[in-house]
C-alpha cells in the first residue's frame, strides 16, 4: 500500500478512514457517529461507541486462541527476577484486581492514582482500572512526595496503588514514605491506599487505610468488564507545562483503542504474536501506550524491563534482552542510545549477543541527533525510525510507516505526517511557510483519535494553552520544519518544557522552587545542551540585595531543594548567580533569548528590553560556563 493514498485518505475523507479503522475492534456497541463536537466544541471521535479497553487488550485475545501466548515478560536485572504471563495469567490477576478496587469502592469515572515502578503489578492495576471503567493515573517513580501530592489532589484520587519500593540500580527507594508524605501534603485525601510489598523493603502500613495487596488479592472475587463510552476517559497523565502546575492530558477509551491498535501494525510492522518491547516507564505516555495498551491491544507479547541501558550489569543489557525473548521491535529514547555508546564505546557487549529477531529500532522522546542516528544504524546495520509525539497525542504525530510503505531516512528528521495528522508549519500570523523555513510545528484540525480532548479539570486550559494560538489549529509547542520532499524537521521546544534524558520537564516547575529560597530575588531555569541526556536545567539567580551567601552552598541548597520538591529526576545540578537579568521595561525576564543564547542561535534584541547591556553579560557568563551550545 502506498503510503500517499493512505495518508490522502486520512486528510481528505477522516471519518470514512477511522470508521474503517475502528472495524478492527470488537465493540460491545459499534459507533455510528464517527467523528462529532462534545459540549466544549472539541472533535470527539466514535461518541456512541461502547467498548471496554481492558477487554480488547486481554479477554478478546483469551477467547481468539491466544490464552496461552505470553503476554507479558518482565525482566528485573535489579532484583534479579524473571516471570512470564499468558494473556489467560494476566487477564486472571487483572480481573482479581479489579475485584479488589471494586470492592473498596472503585467504579466508572473514579480516579485511581498509581505509583509504582517497573513491576508487573503495575500493568495489572492500570489494566484493572480499565476493565471497572475507573481512571487511572500514573505517577513517575522519580517524582518526589510534593509531585505525588499535586497529582492525588487535582485527580482527587479515590485509592492510590503503590509498591513498598523502587530499586535503582543498586539504590532502594522507599515509596511508601513518599506516599506518607503526598497524603499529608494533598487537600484530598484516598480512602484507601493499597501497597504492593516487595522483598526488598516491608512498608509500615496505616491502619484503617493501607491494605497489602497479596492479601487483598487472595480474597477478591474476579470483577466483569464495565461497558463504558467510547468518550469516557480511560487515564489521565499528567505532564509538564509552562507554568509550575503539571497538566492532566486525558485520554479516551474509544479512540485510543482504535489509533494504537492501528499504529501497532502501521507504525510498527507488528503482528499478533511478536514481540516489542519499548525501554521506557509506565509513568510515562511511551510506557502507557508501548509497554501496556498498544502490543496487548494488538496481540502481542510486551517486555516490563526493570533495569538500565548501562549499569544493569553492563551496556550489554538491551541486547541481552532483544536475544532473549526475540524481540522485533525496540522502542527507546535516543539518550538510552547515547548512554550505551558512552560506556561501550566499541561495540564489545554487543558481540555475544545474536539480534537476528530484531528488525527495527524506534527512537522518540527527545530529537534524535544525527551523530546518534548514524552510530546506531550503523551498530545494528537495521532501520532507525525517528519518530515525533507527544503526550497529549498518545501516539506518534510523524513517523516512518513501517507497516506500510517505508521511506528512505533521513537524518535529523522524523519523517512524514502519520495518517490522520494534518501536520503544517506556520509562522507567527498563522500562515503556512514554505519548504526548509522554520515554524511552530501545528496540526490542523480535527485531531486525530486518541488526542486529548481536554486537560483534566481544565477545559480553559486546553483552550487557551493549544487551540487559541492558530483558529482551526492545535499547537504542539515544538518548533521545526519540512523539507522540499515533505520530510519534516522537530527541532525543539519553542517555550519553557525541556527534555532531559527523554523526560519532559517544566522549567517554570523548577523556577517556583529555585524563587523559593530565602536569597533568591529572581530566576531563570534554562535548558542547556549535553551531550548525554539532550538537555540538562541550569538556574541564573539573581540575589536579593544585602545577601551574601557562599555560591557553591547556594547551589547545594537549590539542588536539595528541587530533589525534594519534584524529585531526582529533575537533574537540577547547576546554579549560577548573575547580577543581571534580561528584562522587558515591564519587568518578564527575556527566557525566549536566554533559551537562544543557550543554543547558539541568532537572537533579535527586543524594543522593549529594559537593559541592553545585560545581553553580553549574560552571555559572557553562560560562555564562561560552557553552557553554550556550539
Ligand atoms: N525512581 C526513582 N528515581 C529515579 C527513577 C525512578 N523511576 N528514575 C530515575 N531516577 C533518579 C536516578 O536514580 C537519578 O538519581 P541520582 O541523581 O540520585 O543519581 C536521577 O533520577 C536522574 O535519573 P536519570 O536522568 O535517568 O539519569 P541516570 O544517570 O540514572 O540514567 C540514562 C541515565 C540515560 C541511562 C537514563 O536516563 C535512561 O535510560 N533514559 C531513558 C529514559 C526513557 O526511556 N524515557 C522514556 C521516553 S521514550
Ligand atoms: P512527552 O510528552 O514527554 O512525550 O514529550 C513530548 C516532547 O518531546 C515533544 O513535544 C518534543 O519536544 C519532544 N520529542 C518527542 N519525540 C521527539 C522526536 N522524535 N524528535 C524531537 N523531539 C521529540
Amino acid at each position: 500500500m502506498s503510503y500517499l493514498t493512505e495518508y490522502n485518505k486520512s486528510i481528505a475523507s477522516p471519518e470514512v478512514f477511522w470508521a474503517e479503522k475502528a472495524e478492527a475492534l470488537e465493540w460491545f456497541k459499534k459507533p455510528e457517529q464517527i467523528l462529532s463536537k462534545d459540549e466544549n466544541g472539541v472533535d470527539r471521535w466514535f461518541a456512541d461507541g461502547e467498548l471496554n479497553t481492558a477487554y480488547l487488550a486481554l479477554d478478546y485475545h483469551v477467547k481468539n486462541g491466544r490464552a496461552g501466548q505470553v503476554a507479558l515478560y518482565y525482566d528485573s536485572p535489579v532484583t534479579a527476577s524473571k516471570q512470564q504471563y499468558t494473556y489467560k495469567e494476566l487477564l486472571d490477576q487483572v480481573a482479581r484486581f479489579a475485584g479488589v478496587l471494586k470492592r473498596h469502592g472503585v467504579g466508572k469515572g473514579d480516579r485511581v492514582v498509581i505509583y509504582m515502578p517497573m513491576v508487573p503489578e503495575a500493568v495489572v492495576a492500570m489494566l484493572a482500572c480499565a476493565r471497572l471503567g475507573a481512571v487511572h493515573s500514573v505517577v513517575f517513580g522519580g517524582f518526589a512526595a510534593h509531585e505525588l501530592a499535586v497529582r492525588i489532589d487535582d485527580a482527587k484520587a479515590k485509592v492510590v496503588v503503590t509498591a513498598s519500593c523502587g530499586v535503582e540500580i543498586q539504590k532502594i527507594i522507599p515509596y511508601k514514605p513518599l506516599l506518607d508524605q503526598a497524603v499529608e501534603l494533598s487537600a484530598h485525601k484516598p480512602q484507601k491506599c493499597i501497597i504492593f510489598q516487595r522483598p526488598q523493603v516491608t512498608a509500615e502500613m496505616i491502619s484503617g487505610r493501607d491494605l497489602d495487596w497479596n492479601e487483598e488479592m487472595a480474597a477478591a472475587e474476579p470483577a466483569d468488564c464495565a461497558a463504558v463510552k467510547a468518550t469516557d476517559p480511560l487515564y489521565i497523565l499528567y505532564t509538564s507545562g509552562t507554568t509550575g502546575r503539571p497538566k492532566g492530558v486525558v485520554r479516551d477509551n474509544g479512540g485510543h483503542a482504535v489509533a494504537l491498535k492501528y499504529s501497532m501494525k502501521a507504525i510498527y510492522d507488528m503482528n499478533p504474536g511478536e514481540v516489542f518491547w519499548a525501554a521506557s516507564d509506565v509513568g510515562w505516555v511511551v510506557g502507557h501506550s508501548y509497554i501496556v495498551y498498544g502490543p496487548l491491544l494488538a496481540g502481542l507479547s510486551t517486555v516490563l524491563y526493570e533495569g538500565k541501558p548501562v549499569k544493569t550489569p553492563d551496556a550489554g543489557a538491551f541486547w541481552r534482552v532483544v536475544q532473549e525473548y526475540g524481540v522485533k521491535a525496540l522502542f527507546a529514547a535516543p539518550t538510552a542510545l547515547r548512554a550505551i555508546k558512552k560506556a561501550d564505546p566499541e561495540s564489545e557487549c554487543l558481540k555475544p549477543y545474536d539480534l537476528s529477531s530484531l528488525k527495527t529500532i524506534y527512537m522518540a522522546g527527545e530529537r534524535l541527533d544525527p551523530p546518534t542516528y548514524h552510530w546506531v544504524r550503523d551498530l545494528l546495520g537495521l532501520p532507525v525510525v525517528d519518530h515525533w509525539w507527544q503526550t497529549e497525542t498518545g501516539w506518534a504525530i510523524c513517523s516512518n510507516l513501517m507497516g506500510i510503505e517505508p521511506k528512505q531516512a533521513k537524518a535529523g528528521s522524523v519523517t512524514m505526517p502519520v495518517p490522520g495528522y494534518n501536520v503544517r508549519i506556520l509562522d507567527s500570523e498563522g500562515n503556512e511557510v514554505g519548504p526548509n523555513e522554520q515554524g511552530a510545528v501545528a496540526i490542523k484540525l480535527p485531531l486525530p483519535p486518541s488526542c486529548l480532548p481536554t486537560i483534566w479539570g481544565d477545559f480553559e486550559r486546553f483552550r487557551s494553552g493549544y487551540l487559541s494560538a492558530f483558529p482551526g489549529y492545535y499547537v504542539s509547542g515544538d518548533g521545526g520544519y519540512k523539507d522540499e520532499d515533505g520530510y519534516v524537521f522537530i527541532m525543539g521546544r519553542t517555550d519553557d518544557v525541556i527534555n532531559v534524558a527523554g523526560h519532559r520537564l517544566s522549567t517554570g516547575e523548577m523556577e517556583g522552587v529555585v524563587a523559593s529560597h530565602a536569597a533568591v530575588a529572581e530566576c531563570a531555569v534554562i535548558g542547556v545542551n549535553d551531550p548525554l541526556k539532550g538537555q540538562m536545567p541550569v538556574g541564573l539567580m539573581l540575589l536579593k540585595d544585602g545577601v551574601e551567601i557562599d555560591e557553591g552552598q547556594l547551589q547545594a541548597e537549590l539542588v536539595r531543594m528541587v530533589r525534594q520538591e519534584i524529585g531526582a529526576i529533575a537533574c537540577f545540578k547547576k546554579a549560577i548567580v548573575v547580577k543581571r537579568l534580561p528584562k522587558t521595561r515591564s519587568g518578564k525576564i527575556l527566557r525566549k533569548i536566554l533559551r537562544q543564547i543557550a543554543a547558539g542561535e541568532q537572537y533579535t534584541i527586543p524594543s522593549t528590553i529594559d537593559d541592553p547591556a545585560s545581553l553580553p553579560e549574560i552571555y559572557d557568563i553562560m560562555s564562561d560556563h560552557g553552557l553554550i551550545a556550539e
